[in-house]
């Protein structure tokens, strides 16, 4: 299994969705279609028309007086309702359904998805507790990166990477590692990064550089695999960023940040924007580092702090059953 099929993924954050506007997602190797109607309903379906093979998500969505829309394939404009049924020329009937909608499980603006695969464990409600307390600040850094979800999840767990693949920018001077909890497909990580003074030409570039502490007092609370939540205190406000990992195939893995934030400061608002472009920046440096390095390499040398990795191997390994060695420390 290089998937983690029947762990649930978060596909899109609603705001990410335009009312009547086609989206393409993947999920294990299938392309679909995914589009927001006027009543705030999602349909998926898969991409492919069914005719000749048209990406339906190419195409545009028409809307109905009730509210509800269908989405039209731009090849030879065969309009399919959200069942993947289409009326034929000359008919006046729908045909049976010709494409099998995803099944989506929406909690609030949050879009989930099984991929169709039987549940192996629970959708994290974490995000909707979030949402209740938080005001949500835009979703950002969204890219599909060619690497495997494996790679991606190491990397993402990897608190050594900070001061090499993020000290551009950042300036962080070295990793401090305090702390780290390990409670089976949950995690908590904590560790500070002092920081070296910000350059005037990066401050110009993003303002929001300035809100950043001189240490960045770092808490990562992790649901394996599909979510990594950094909780930040800045001295203007506290900020919940979600990272969101999705298996498009075997080799490429989405991403996305969804940025929550809860503002003691009004300058915090106005850095609002500049903070969306920091995370923009920091999945930019991901992906970069990424795409330049050889996967399957044999490590062959272990550095301290590596606890992240190790948690995220054995609960690939042994996905959903949680094994030993229990990794807090
Ligand atoms: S390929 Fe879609 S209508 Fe022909
Ligand atoms: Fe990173």
């Amino acid at each position: 299994m290089t998937m983690l099929e029947g762990s649930p993924w978060l596909l899109a954050h609603r705001s990410m969705l335009k009312s009547n506007q086609p989206m393409k997602v993947s999920l294990y190797g299938q392309d679909y279609v995914m589009w927001q109607d006027a009543n705030g309903e999602i349909h998926a379906l898969p991409n492919a028309c069914p005719h000749m093979g048209a990406m339906l998500s190419e195409g545009w969505c028409v809307a109905k007086s009730n509210g509800t829309s269908t989405i039209t394939c731009p090849f030879h404009a065969l309009e399919f309702d959200q069942a993947g049924s289409t009326v034929l020329s000359g008919s006046n009937k729908a045909t049976k359904s010709l494409l099998k909608p995803l099944e989506l499980i929406i909690q609030g603006d949050f879009i989930w998805s099984y991929g169709g695969v039987e549940p192996k464990i629970p959708i994290p409600t974490v995000l909707d507790a979030i949402a209740a307390e938080y005001e949500f600040a835009g979703a950002a850094g969204h890219r599909s990166i060619k690497t495997d979800l494996l790679t991606m999840l190491l990397n993402m767990h990897d608190y050594n990477h900070q001061n090499g693949t993020h000290r551009p920018l950042f300036e962080i001077e070295c990793v401090e590692f305090k702390q780290f909890i390990d409670q089976g497909l949950q995690s908590h990580a904590y560790y500070d990064m002092p920081r070296a003074k910000p350059k005037v030409q990066d401050i110009l570039k993003n303002p929001a550089l300035l809100a950043m502490p001189k240490v960045i007092e770092a808490h990562l609370e992790n649901h394996f695999p599909a979510l990594i939540i950094f909780h930040g205190e800045t001295p203007i406000g506290t900020i919940k960023q979600c990272h969101i990992f999705v298996p498009e195939s075997e080799t490429h893995t989405r991403t996305f940040v969804l940025v929550f934030g809860k503002f003691v400061n009004p300058v915090f608002r106005l850095l609002k924007g500049n903070a969306l472009k920091l995370v923009e920046t920091v999945v930019e440096q991901d992906a970069d580092i990424l795409g330049k390095l050889y996967p399957n390499t044999p490590q062959h040398i272990k550095m301290n702090n590596e606890m992240g990795m190790d948690w995220v191997r054995r609960n690939f390994e042994n996905f959903p059953e949680v094994v030993e060695p229990n990794l807090s420390r």
